[in-house]
């Protein structure tokens, strides 16, 4: 595994593909991690940027080598999965959530209810206190992402456990074209970012559109 490589756990779906593409695309060292790295590895060689500075993996071979790593798996997934990988993750290693418990009731969005208060906090109380934790990429819808000729033409929020963690993650974003990173503080923010991702889905359900997301003005 290359040093400072970043794993997208989850790399091989909507709005994990995008990100890994995007980060490859800025000059960073990307680890696809698939169930199927087979898979993996056949979707990466059909990207634009080919196979270069993209490779695949198990999820259990690249969360052990990752520096920093992405979750960007379905939220209901996540408790499996940390349960499964908990004591893989590399000590100090940047975990990323993306993921918002979103859920189809007859046709409309809800928020599962998650009683930590947020998917960022949920899966902070299953992560090792040596891991940290920062969430972003909630709202940016997935096709826009997977454009990646094309900028993304908003703002993402950032928050987390430290500001260290923000930071760094603000820098992953900042490497994105067309993207403005606002760090909003603590983790308990995203229990708000998961809400906007929410009014994100109903504006486009609402006015018959597909790329709802934000601009903070005044900023
Ligand atoms: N789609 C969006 O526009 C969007 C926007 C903001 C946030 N998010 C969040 O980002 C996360 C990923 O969303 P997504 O739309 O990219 O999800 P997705 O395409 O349905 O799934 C992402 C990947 O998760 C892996 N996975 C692991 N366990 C799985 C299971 N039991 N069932 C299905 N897939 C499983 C699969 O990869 P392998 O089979 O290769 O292991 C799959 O490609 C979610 O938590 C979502 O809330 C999505």
């Amino acid at each position: 595994m290359p040093r400072g490589a970043i794993a997208i756990v989850g790399g091989t779906g909507h709005q994990g593909r995008g990100i890994a593409q995007r980060l490859a695309a800025a000059g960073r060292s990307v680890v696809v991690a698939s169930r199927d790295p087979r898979r993996a590895a056949d979707l990466i060689a059909a990207w634009p940027q080919g196979a270069g500075a993209l490779s695949s993996a198990s999820y259990a071979e690249a969360i052990a080598g990752a520096d920093i790593t992405v979750l960007a798996v379905p939220f209901d997934t996540v408790d499996r999965l940390l349960q499964e990988h908990r004591a893989a993750f590399k000590a100090n290693t940047l975990v990323i959530d993306i993921t918002v418990p979103l859920m189809f009731t007859g046709g409309t969005a809800t928020l599962a209810t998650v009683p930590e208060g947020s998917a960022a906090e949920y899966i902070r109380a299953r992560l090792r206190p040596d891991v940290r934790l920062a969430a972003t990429f909630k709202t940016v819808p997935a096709h826009l992402l997977a454009e990646i000729e094309q900028p993304l033409d908003c703002d993402e929020f950032v928050c987390g456990d430290s500001a260290e963690a923000r930071s760094e993650a603000v820098t992953l974003l900042s490497a994105m074209r067309g993207v403005r990173a606002i760090d909003v503080g603590p983790l308990v923010r995203a229990r708000s970012i998961e809400h906007l991702t929410l009014l994100a889905v109903a504006v486009n359900g609402r006015h018959k559109i597909r790329s709802a997301r934000f601009r903070v003005v005044g900023l």
